[in-house]
């Protein structure tokens, strides 16, 4: 399998908090991967450090054979890591189409005019939000925020989609729509990383899984094997002795 993304021994330090510690992993290209664990084991952390809103304090991590933990996050953005953020952002004022063709100005290949405006059409299609374009974004229900978030990230054309609890907050008829969404950029060959702790769309999305706990990975394998691993279940009954 080819690796899209490698992580070795990636550390991250907050003081005197080790917040992420010599953490490695990979994910080929086509792979969606759950990154899970407790709250507070690091999983934020190791996404925002491969997204470049952290620099790490030791490791590397590398994108189809090129090192970019040494890169701002707009260079890495620019080589095609996307994210969404576990609180979702948006621009409240503006419109849906106007969100998501902001984002398209901000790509390595940027559109405007007329391109930006059907391209943003485009992508709001394809996440369930056809003809939606003039709505404000603040007036959109939670679910069709998470739409719209989902479109600005895939608006840069991303080789790798980070996704940070996106499933977080809906209810179970807004997660069905939200794991169909994913399960159909998996159809598109999409890579993603998911942080979540919804089990029945790690179950439903991911062929592998990893898991930290308190900064270092404690599991990772196939996983149905990885959610029944002894050690992942008293981690997340709060078990120090795991
Ligand atoms: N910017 C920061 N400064 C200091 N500590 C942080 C920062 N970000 C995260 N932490 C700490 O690092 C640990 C891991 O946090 P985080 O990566 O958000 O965990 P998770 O996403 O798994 O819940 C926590 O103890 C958290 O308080
Ligand atoms: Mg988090």
């Amino acid at each position: 399998m080819n690796k899209l993304l490698e992580i070795i021994d990636l550390k991250k330090q907050f003081g005197g908090l080790t917040a992420v510690n010599d953490v490695s992993f990979s994910v080929a290209e086509g792979e969606i991967v759950a990154l899970l664990g407790p709250n507070g084991s690091g999983k934020t952390t190791v996404l925002n450090m491969i997204s470049g809103a952290l620099t790490p304090t030791a490791g590397t991590i590398a994108l189809a054979g090129e090192t970019i933990s040494n890169l701002p996050p707009h260079k890495i953005a620019h080589k095609g890591v996307s994210r969404t953020f576990q609180l979702v952002k948006i621009l409240p004022s503006l419109t849906v189409a106007e969100n998501v063709i902001a984002a398209l100005a901000f790509r390595p290949n940027p559109l405007w005019g007329s391109a930006a405006q059907d391209r943003a059409d485009m992508l709001l299609a394809d996440v369930g939000l056809s003809g939606r374009g003039h709505e404000h974004a603040d007036d959109l229900t939670y679910i069709d925020q998470k739409r719209m978030e989902l479109a600005r990230a895939l608006a840069a054309e991303p080789r790798l989609l980070l996704l940070d609890e996106w499933l977080s907050g809906l209810n179970p008829t807004e997660l069905r729509v939200g794991i169909d969404l994913i399960v159909s950029l998996r159809a598109r060959g999409m890579t993603i990383v998911l942080v979540e702790h919804i089990m029945e769309a790690v179950r439903a999305l991911c062929t592998r899984a990893v898991v930290m706990n308190i900064g270092s990975k404690i599991a990772e394998g196939p996983t149905d094997d990885v959610l029944a691993d002894p050690a992942v279940i008293a981690a997340y009954l709060g078990d120090g002795h795991a």
